[in-house]
């Protein structure tokens, strides 16, 4: 998935509690293993209001034995309580101590799109429990960042902000709330109570699956002590968090339909940090898309670690149905498995809602695109031709140390089969430079890889070996970091080479182009996306509003554009708009 920083998210709203709602909020792991704060700041009282005597009570009472117990559950499972250890829980941090609060919060996200979707989630739990949302850092009571640990140096970065920060909380004046500061995501899945304990200055670590528990854990740190989860669930997908508008000239949405991963590549820290795949009921999914349409969205992209394992039991009728095919020579580390809904019928569903609004989907797990999802995107004029389709190296030889359940050859043959059933079809990739062994015969099979599947966009990273991986129990990660970055030029120079040639394919045709707004180069162009997810800028001059007539128009953000291209480059497209159109209408144009 593509990495972006310091991205602030939008606004959803919890629609419901669901069935589970008390049962799941309440705490299986306590922690609060040190207090760095000396005493009671002067403000508490006043922001905790009456209800902080009691508070106090409960907190200098301590855990039962009951939740040193629960502390100490296997960490890959969730299950509700029953109800006698849920009041027992109650009775320890009531809901007195979890009162609605005024305090401003700083959500920072590092790391992939889905991060930016869980500090969505992360703030609509919170703003349900009275917090207000401050986009300046120096404004904020509480700094929450949603982290990243896919690669050691977006654990760097993450640490160097740290550093940042203690700074600003012990600058704070004693006339205001101490500052708290929170590690949420995978960073914090990854080490645990060892951000607590290396970082004195951090107050809470939530990790993934532990959003729901947030307004607990941050009335913990009131009190100055450290607090602490980071469950992994089997079936959190939040599904009952459904987005707000907050902008009228958003046109595109991003929907989580499945959490986790099972695949365990050899080189990879997600199943380890966001736990096993889970699938989120279709009819929930659908209530968001539908909900996003009403609002004006036109573009959705279906989000998730391996979005087309997606997997939905939640229905009765779903768990007969049968077992959808791996692509042909693909295996996978897991056996098949059986019933529910799959991608396709999902995807089916969500092209229904609105025929004006766009689908896209990443990230997909090569192994899982069986022909239907194919047929699909070729008979729907709202999906778009595009797939992400990660290759991660072009050697069966590093492929097979990667775990990943192909070869070259199956791989390139997927790309033969996603090129002839999608004529057009945009395709992008991720790439590993420099894994366990690889040698410069297997870098310049990734380079004729790179040459022969021609991809659209590519992201391509040096190997960076994490810990609890397999990789790091049983390989060497022996090539040096010289090497790891010249190859990764290496790659990049192909990819951009070929990708410019991909694009250049375009001049001379029409781009249907969902606009998004004004150039940011030039705020004369508009720019906006092709079905094939490519950057197209163009004029923002009037054309023919395409009602027929002849009337014109200048486009607006939410607007389709049928755009003739003059020229390409590896990353943009230029044209001229011809007139304002409809999917339905420029089909064709795709
Ligand atoms: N080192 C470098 N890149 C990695 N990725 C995943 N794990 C690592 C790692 N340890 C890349 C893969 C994946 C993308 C999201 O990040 O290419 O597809
Ligand atoms: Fe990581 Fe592989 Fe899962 Fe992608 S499919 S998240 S690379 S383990």
């Amino acid at each position: 998935m593509q990495p972006l920083q310091h991205v602030l998210g939008g606004t959803r709203l919890l629609r419901q509690r669901p069935a589970c709602w008390t049962l799941r909020s309440v705490p299986r792991a306590w922690s609060a293993t040190c207090s760095p704060d000396s005493g009671p700041h002067p403000r508490e009282t006043k922001h905790m209001g009456g209800g902080l005597e009691a508070f106090r009570a409960k907190l200098a009472a301590g855990p039962t034995m009951q939740h040193f117990l629960q502390d100490v559950a296997p960490v890959q499972e969730s299950r509700c309580l029953p109800d006698d250890a849920k009041e027992d829980s109650d009775h320890y941090l009531g809901s007195g101590a979890l009162a609605e609060t005024t305090r401003k919060v700083y959500l920072e996200t590092y790391g992939c799109q889905m991060n930016v979707n869980d500090t969505e989630i992360a703030w609509s739990i919170l703003q349900r429990s009275g917090y207000l949302r401050t986009s300046r850092l120096e404004e904020a009571d509480v700094i929450l960042l949603v982290t990243c640990s896919i690669r050691e140096k977006a654990e760097r970065t993450i640490w160097n902000r740290l550093r940042h920060l203690r700074a600003l909380k012990s600058k704070r004046s004693s006339s205001q709330v101490p500052l708290r500061i929170g590690i949420l995501g995978c960073m914090a899945e990854r080490l645990k109570e060892k951000i607590l304990e290396q970082e004195k200055m951090v107050d809470v670590v939530a990790g993934p699956d532990a959003y729901r528990d947030l307004p607990r854990l941050l009335a913990v740190a009131e009190s100055g002590q450290q607090a602490a989860n980071v469950l992994l669930s089997l079936d959190e997908t939040y599904a009952d968090v459904l987005p707000v508008q907050t902008s009228s000239s958003s046109t595109a949405a991003f929907v989580s339909i499945m959490r986790g991963c099972d695949n365990m590549c050899s080189y990879c820290i997600v199943p380890f940090t966001r736990g096993r795949e889970r699938s989120r009921p279709v009819a929930s999914i659908l209530q968001e898309v539908q909900l996003l349409s009403d609002q004006g969205v036109k573009e959705v992209t279906l989000l998730g670690q391996n979005v087309n394992s997606y997997r939905d039991t939640s229905e009765v009728q779903f768990l007969s149905a049968a077992p959808a095919p791996l692509s042909r020579g693909f295996s996978t580390v897991y056996k098949t498995k059986q019933g529910g809904l799959r991608f396709a019928g999902l995807l089916d569903r969500v092209s229904l809602v609105d025929p004006e609004m766009r689908i896209r989907f990443t990230s997909p797990h090569p192994k899982d695109f069986p022909d239907e999802v194919f047929q699909l995107m070729r008979e729907r004029h709202n999906v778009c031709r595009q797939l992400h389709v990660p290759a991660q190296s072009g050697s069966s030889r590093v492929l097979e140390a990667m775990r990943r359940g192909y070869s070259r050859e199956a791989y390139l043959e997927l790309v033969h089969h996603i090129r002839a059933s999608l004529p057009g079809v945009s395709l992008s990739s991720d790439f590993i430079a420099g894994f366990c062994g690889e040698t410069e015969a297997d870098h310049q099979q990734t380079v004729s890889l790179l040459r022969q599947a021609r991809y659209n966009a590519a992201f391509i990273f040096a190997y960076s070996m994490r810990q609890k991986t397999r990789a790091f129990h049983r390989l060497q990660d022996d090539v040096p970091s010289e090497v790891k970055l010249r190859r990764l030029k290496e790659l990049m120079a192909v990819f951009r080479e070929e990708a410019a040639v991909a694009n250049a394919a375009t001049v001379g045709r029409a781009q249907v182009v969902l606009v998004e707004g004004p150039s940011r180069r030039s705020p004369s162009d508009l720019c906006g996306r092709n079905d094939g997810n490519i950057k197209v800028i163009f004029p923002d001059v009037e054309m023919d509003d395409g009602s027929g007539r002849g009337s014109t128009v200048k486009a607006q953000p939410g607007d389709y554009v049928l755009v003739k291209i003059s020229s390409a480059s590896s990353q943009t497209l230029k044209g001229a708009p011809l007139r304002r159109t409809t999917l339905r209408e420029s089909a064709e144009f795709r």
